[in-house]
């Protein structure tokens, strides 16, 4: 055993990096571990698949902090050692090097990783996939040599891939099995007009149609067989299609996991010592109403990483608070910026404001404003997320009134 049991944060992404500085700043003067399975100080992943790979920024300028601020605020780093077990009765973390580090206090954020494609010939070289800093390392490097791409999945991930490589003049091809891009997230209105923009970008698609084969040779790709029958050559191919928490460490220390690591409003598990935050927590949000369920979200976000940490480190310095922080998100694809504020269901209504070229989209749920999708409207998703977070009354009638002034409604102002 090593050292005085202090807090122990199992993940060093935005999540945990988050919680350990918000102690600090919080005052906690106690021992504090920052354990991850990566070498690289903790980064900024969104972009992974947007300016890193574009080559518009290098890996030291995806650093949340220097490596001088760890060892400044008494951050011990635990790099490169996964953690492999959680001894609730002894109060241990063992990590997979044989390191057993005590806890008072045990943090779960150990986020999310990429769903595998379970189909023959997903793991050939030339199959990528974007999660890590090493996993966009490997892809740039090979996107020098590539001249034909094949996409795997309209989401994010994606979308903010297959525009990177069009601007660098790539064939590219996206399968979605769903009828439309982004179908989990966005309305039919912002779906189309992102696979508008895209193919106008050089982008192809191929909708409802399933990968049953990547096809190789000399166990490189060589190309994508489709369900339809199709055969699409590639010598690159990228999957993005979602992700699973990473709850297993959780489930096997007995704690309930079940699509996240479950835990209450104030983002604590059934055992007062351990808590979970960012992308592999499952906990209830004031603004899961009337969404498929039992009330309770997994955010996949920066914001919901950086506001849970806060939260979070605020209750262990005595200032308990419910998780209240309103989700939004973004994407930027090629020319164009997504922004999303509140939580959306596929069935919520839509109502449109603004032109052809940048607008917002008003989604109701059960009559209520459930989020806001803006394209190219910075100022629309910044009064979304004021109305969204105050609850301020809107009426799909009103959002469709050009001459209502909503930056005045979110203010306040009659
Ligand atoms: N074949 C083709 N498409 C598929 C398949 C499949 N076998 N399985 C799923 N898809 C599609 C889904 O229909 C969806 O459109 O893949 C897409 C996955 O999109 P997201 O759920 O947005 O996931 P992804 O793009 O991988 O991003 C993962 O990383 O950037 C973050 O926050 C972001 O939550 C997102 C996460």
């Amino acid at each position: 055993m090593t050292g005085e049991a202090g807090i122990v944060v199992v993940g060093a992404g935005q999540a945990g990096f988050q919680v350990a500085a918000s102690l600090r700043e919080g005052g906690y003067r106690g021992a504090l571990a920052l354990v991850g399975d990566e070498a690289a100080l903790p980064y900024q992943r969104p972009p992974l698949s947007k300016a890193y790979l574009a080559g518009k920024t290098d890996a030291e300028g995806l650093a949340l902090r220097p490596a001088s601020f760890f060892a400044d605020h008494g951050i011990a780093r635990h790099v490169a050692s996964p953690a492999a077990a959680i001894d609730r009765d002894g109060r241990r973390l063992l990590l997979a090097d044989g390191t057993a580090l005590p806890y008072a206090h045990l943090i779960l954020a150990t986020g999310a990783r990429n769903r595998p494609l379970p189909v023959p010939g997903a793991d050939l070289a030339g199959v990528h996939q974007i999660r890590g800093l090493a996993d966009a390392d490997a892809l740039k490097a090979a996107l020098g040599e590539a001249e034909r791409i094949v996409v795997v999945g309209a989401g994010f991930i994606g979308l903010e891939f297959a525009a990177v490589a069009a601007g660098r003049g790539l064939a590219v091809t996206v399968v979605e099995a769903a009828g439309r891009p982004m179908a989990r997230a966005v309305s039919q209105e912002t779906a189309a007009f992102f696979r508008g923009a895209q193919e106008a970008m050089g982008v192809r698609f191929a909708f409802a149609a399933g990968v049953t084969e990547i096809l190789g040779s000399g166990g490189r790709v060589r190309a994508v067989a489709l369900a339809d029958g199709r055969t699409l050559p590639a010598d690159l191919v990228v999957v993005g299609i979602g992700v699973l928490p990473n709850a297993e460490l959780a489930a096997a220390a007995g704690l309930p996991a079940g699509d996240g690591v479950r835990v209450d409003a104030f983002l604590a598990t059934p055992d007062p010592a351990v808590s979970a935050i960012g992308d592999c927590a499952r906990f209830p949000s004031p603004f899961a109403h009337g969404l498929p369920g039992d009330g309770t979200v997994r955010i996949e976000s920066v914001q919901n990483a950086i506001d849970q940490g806060r939260c979070l480190a605020a209750r262990l310095a005595g200032r308990p608070a419910a998780y209240a922080a309103l989700p939004w998100f973004w994407s930027d694809q090629g020319p164009h910026k997504l922004q999303i504020a509140g939580l959306s269901a596929p069935g919520d209504a839509a109502v449109v404001r603004g032109g052809e070229a940048a607008f917002s989209v008003f989604r109701f749920r059960d009559g209520r404003l459930s989020a806001v999708e803006s394209i190219d409207r910075a100022g629309d998703h910044m009064v979304a997320r004021r109305l969204l977070a105050a609850g301020t009354p809107l009426t799909p009638e009103q959002a469709a009134d050009p001459r209502l002034d909503l930056k005045a409604l979110a203010m306040g102002r009659p």
